[in-house]
């Protein structure tokens, strides 16, 4: 079964964006850097409209045992719920078990992933780590940035991109929308071989600065 310590969190979701962090197993190193990591950066994720959640499938005593670990190692006061699934109910349902990492029972842990969750609890993104390699808290909070920008401005975001940097024109706009959206002076076209010479609807790759 699923429970939620020590916080209280509501299964029903509001027009807020939730976090989850499937994380293998309590008292594990990297695990342990990693949600203390988010205790930190609580902040951040608040400004930016989310709300964070763990998941693992230990039950609730193990959950605060190791949360005072975490607090005393990292300084970061874990403020968000952890998610209880002993049973692994709800990771089998959601397919998140890795049949090659098992704990001390030999049963099954759960993927090192993070999702993304969008307020209409569709998944925006999910990302997946080996147990050896902990998540980039930086890359989450670039997702982020980029989720809130394209969500409701007919953008993207290129390569590698940071806030303030230039964005892409969405590809399904036509040259006609762009101009629309945009100002004819608003967005550049990138010059590319396949379009030289050619008085298109839509170029395909259009840079505008982030709105
Ligand atoms: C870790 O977080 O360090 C870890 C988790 C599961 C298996 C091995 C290591």
């Amino acid at each position: 079964s699923l429970c939620s310590l020590p916080y209280s969190f509501s299964p029903t979701f509001t027009p807020i964006k939730r976090i989850v962090f499937m994380h293998p197993g309590d008292f594990t190193p990297v695990c342990t850097t990693e949600l203390g990591e988010a205790a930190l950066r609580a902040e951040e994720f608040t400004k930016r409209g989310t709300k964070l959640c763990g998941f693992s499938c230990n039950d609730s005593d193990s959950h605060k045992g190791w949360i005072k670990d975490i607090e005393a190692v990292t300084n970061g006061e874990v403020k968000f719920p952890l998610f209880c699934d002993p049973n692994r109910d709800a990771a089998a349902k959601l397919g998140i078990l890795d049949e090659n990492l098992k704990d001390a029972k030999g049963l099954p842990l759960t993927v090192r992933s993070v999702y993304i969750i969008k307020p209409d609890k569709t998944i925006a993104l999910m990302m997946t780590y080996p147990a050896s390699t902990g998540r980039n808290f930086d890359e989450i909070i670039r997702v982020l940035d980029s989720l809130q920008l394209t969500a409701n401005n007919s953008v993207a975001t290129p390569v590698n991109w940071k806030q303030g940097e230039d964005v892409i024109v969405n590809f399904p706009l036509s040259n006609a929308d762009a101009d629309e959206k945009f100002g004819k002076d608003g967005y550049r076209i990138v010059e590319v071989p396949s379009e030289a010479g050619k008085v298109l609807d839509k170029n395909y790759l259009r840079y505008t600065s982030a709105p």
